[in-house]
């Protein structure tokens, strides 16, 4: 049984520092700046932004009491937490959209499986104070291009709108109704939750489920004006951006907040767990959390989910440019501080640190793959190309200096 955590070992470290350094700047050239949230927060929080009818709040939060009788919550998502903090600390005064971003690890007690963890990571992008559709394409557009510079394979984008409030009211009544009519026909565990989550219905791979969903009502046949006008733009913004997408009309996202827009990135080179990163626009949740109303929008996307939609291959460690090895055991402490003063004039340096012979040394210098080694003898120092094999005399106190007249002359 796979635990659903992880080691980040250092040879896939630098895959994560490269998707780190990816999204900080696209999101920042937008600009996004940076905020992170606490690892917990009340779980009040969650169950008001994320929605308690949602799996996430019924079944996938790892929540306990802080030992002062308040219950906590491990965050299993960002948007919340975010728009808990816009509302704190008053960033309605700030110039609107306010663009924020993040990168941080979140919590779902989720079946561990391929590409499903119960830490994982996110980045996410969160715009809050603007109801613009081009808000909402430009998110869409950021996301589309944070997948290609990780050369995520196989990417299709998804999009729908959810439309406003009254208008999901009146729909889910009409879907209830249809749900209602087809009882029979239904998987189990849909008719249970025909009141609490119709729209999951359309998510069901249950094969009567699925024939019912066929003749079922669609939302976007049913958006009101503004909402119809509304996803029209986004769309013909989308287009002018030259991304690709399809129009799913029963696109449905696995959190309560979303109103208008929503969208999904899938990647077809993974299996089941498929979503590299998903959002839409959330203008009712401030509101929800206590704000003045103000819309807002965003999404998150999984660093794992998009490392393995990327076939990205653990990395070797950077080759070092000097090796100081020591043919006897006085000049350890010369070795020490050659190596040091090397780094300190911005080389990276190592030094013999586990007592191997002259031979083991140099062996150690070639794994690690050092441009240069420096031997130090009876007689100073004499330094190594390793490249070439050729081999001179230097001054202890020049060695540095010879190193770097070496790698500029290369
Ligand atoms: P989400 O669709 O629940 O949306 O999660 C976003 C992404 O996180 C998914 O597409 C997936 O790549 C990754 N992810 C989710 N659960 C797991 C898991 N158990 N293991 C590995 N990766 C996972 C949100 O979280 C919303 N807060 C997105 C958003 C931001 N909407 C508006 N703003």
């Amino acid at each position: 049984m796979p635990r659903g955590t992880f080691d980040v070992l250092p040879e896939n470290a630098a895959q994560r520092e490269r998707v780190e350094a990816e999204a900080r700047q696209l999101l920042e050239r937008a600009g996004y700046r940076r905020i992170e949230t606490p690892t917990f927060e009340a779980t009040e929080l969650f169950a008001r932004g994320v929605g308690s009818s949602t799996d996430i709040v019924r079944k996938e939060m790892y929540t306990f009491d802080d030992g002062g009788g308040r219950s906590v919550t491990l965050r299993p998502e960002g948007t919340a937490p975010v728009c808990r903090a816009y509302v704190e600390h008053g960033m309605h005064k700030l110039a609107q959209p306010v663009k924020l971003w993040y990168l941080s690890p979140f919590y779902r007690r989720e079946a561990p499986q391929a590409g499903r963890f119960r830490e994982f990571w996110q980045v996410g992008a969160e715009a809050i104070g603007s109801e613009d559709p081009a808000v909402d394409a430009e998110l869409i557009v950021l996301l589309t291009e944070l997948l290609e510079s990780l050369q995520a394979r196989e990417v299709v984008l998804r999009v729908g709108s959810l439309g406003a409030p009254a208008t999901r009211r009146e729909y889910r009544e009409r879907l209830i109704a249809h749900l209602r009519s087809n009882e029979d026909r239904l998987a189990a565990d849909v008719r249970e939750r025909i009141d609490l989550n119709p729209l999951r219905a359309f998510d069901s791979d249950h094969a009567g489920t699925q024939e019912v969903m066929r003749d079922a009502p669609r939302l976007l046949d049913h958006l009101d004006d503004e909402d119809r006008e509304h996803f029209a733009r986004v769309r013909e913004l989308l287009d002018d951006a030259d991304v690709a997408y399809e129009v799913d009309p029963t696109l449905v996202r696995g959190l309560d907040y979303y109103t208008r827009t929503v969208f999904e990135f899938e990647s077809r080179a993974l299996g089941a767990q498929s979503g590299v990163g998903g959002g839409g626009r959330y203008d009712g949740l401030i509101e929800q959390l206590g704000g003045d109303p103000t819309p807002g929008c965003g999404w998150a996307a999984g660093v794992e989910r998009m490392l393995l939609a990327s076939g990205a291959q653990p990395a070797a460690p950077a080759p070092v440019d000097l090796f100081v090895a020591y043919a006897k055991d006085d000049r350890r402490a010369l070795a020490f501080r050659l190596a040091t003063d090397a780094r300190r004039s911005g080389l990276s340096a190592q030094h013999e640190l586990a007592g191997r012979s002259l031979k083991g040394q140099l062996k150690q210098a070639q794994r690690l793959g050092a441009r240069w080694t420096a031997i130090l003898g009876d007689e100073g120092a004499s330094l190594k190309d390793m490249e070439t094999g050729e081999q001179r005399v230097v001054d202890p106190d020049g060695l540095v200096a010879a190193v770097q007249r070496g790698e500029r002359s290369l």
